[in-house]
């Protein structure tokens, strides 16, 4: 049994993620986080990055404290980076088994984080299939607790959206004279989301936004990104392409959506599409890679791609995060 909870929208995430100070409490959106902030952040994260077969970066800076990672849906890339994350940084770190925890027997979500809260867990990570949940649980949790979103919906995924800023600033340098196409299921997407905020604010020279008609979001909600639904016009010279997943989870009838030889005809990113893009492009999957459908499996591994850079710079970005929420603890 799991009891039916209803999150209201909270209003201004964005400043509930600051403290008095301006120092970031929360995680719970890249919408309306300042430049400075962004940019601190994945300078933090640089420092973090370690090549393969170099031992890992690590400090003691979260000694003494906990971390949960609650993730009430699944995920492999980013509940890993966040339990090794808080490891290197030496903290405790809990993963609680959703599945064989007493939110089945009936228990509030609040009630989950307060238990938690009392056996002195100071940060959460969490990822809930539900819009608003992170930051109702921000809400209230007591001042000394820290609330990270690990995916919320298809409304934000914040540290998604700072790993694959990293990632493309680790290629291309700088954001202001680039062109980045994001392709796919934009409509039932949280890593379009955030990686769309994230760009604005970092000034990217161009945002296109491609998918089928029945995917594409609201032309309001993202009003500096440009809408197309025919790939090689979305491919032309870009310098960053990013392909998604079909998020069938959060769709509700297939009715126009294109089945799955007719979607990777249109839509799929291939070596061959990519002609149509700069020379120098890169291609990027925040994973999991349907291959074969939005990703030609050859390309997925080939030089072009920064997708297992993408993952080893979510380890780098997380802890980056815990360091940042757990300093402004200190001065709470
Ligand atoms: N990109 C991402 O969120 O992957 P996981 O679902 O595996 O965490």
């Amino acid at each position: 049994m799991q009891v039916i909870e209803a999150f209201p929208p909270t209003e201004n995430v964005a400043n509930l993620q600051l403290n008095a100070d301006g120092d970031l409490r929360h995680l719970l959106t890249l919408q309306g986080l300042d430049k400075s902030i962004l940019i601190d952040l994945l300078d933090d994260a640089q420092r973090f990055v370690t090549e393969p077969g170099e031992p890992t970066a690590r400090s003691k800076s979260l000694e003494g404290r906990t971390v949960a990672n609650l993730f009430f849906e699944p995920s492999t890339r980013t509940r890993a980076s966040f339990d090794l994350a808080g490891k290197r940084l030496g903290a405790d770190v809990l993963n609680l088994d959703v599945n064989q925890s007493s939110r089945k027997k009936g228990e509030s979500i609040l009630d989950t984080v307060y238990t938690l809260q009392a056996m002195h867990v100071d940060i959460m990570v969490v990822r809930d299939a539900s819009a608003g949940v992170p930051s109702y649980i921000a809400r209230h949790v007591d001042d000394h607790v820290s609330i990270l979103n690990a995916g919320e919906a298809e409304v934000s995924h914040p540290t998604q959206g700072l790993l694959d800023l990293l990632t493309i600033r680790q290629r291309k340098g700088r954001f202001e004279n680039l062109t980045v196409a994001i392709v796919g299921d934009i409509m039932h997407s949280r890593v379009a989301r955030s990686a769309a905020q994230g760009l604005t604010t970092l000034g990217v020279g161009e945002l296109r936004l491609i998918s089928p008609p029945a995917l594409a979001p609201d032309p309001d909600e993202m009003p500096n990104a440009r809408l197309l639904d025919n790939l090689d016009e979305g491919l032309r010279d870009a310098d960053v392409v990013m392909a998604l997943r079909i998020q069938r989870e959060r769709i509700g009838s297939l009715d126009g959506i294109p089945g799955i030889d007719e979607y990777y005809a249109n839509y799929g990113i291939s070596a061959e599409r990519m002609k149509s893009a700069a020379s120098d492009a890169i291609v990027m999957h925040p994973g999991p890679m349907n291959r074969g459908i939005e990703i030609e499996s050859a390309l997925a591994d080939s030089r072009a791609s920064a997708i297992t850079r993408q993952v080893a710079n979510g380890v780098a970005v997380r802890m980056a995060v815990l360091e940042r929420v757990c300093k402004s603890m200190d001065r709470r």
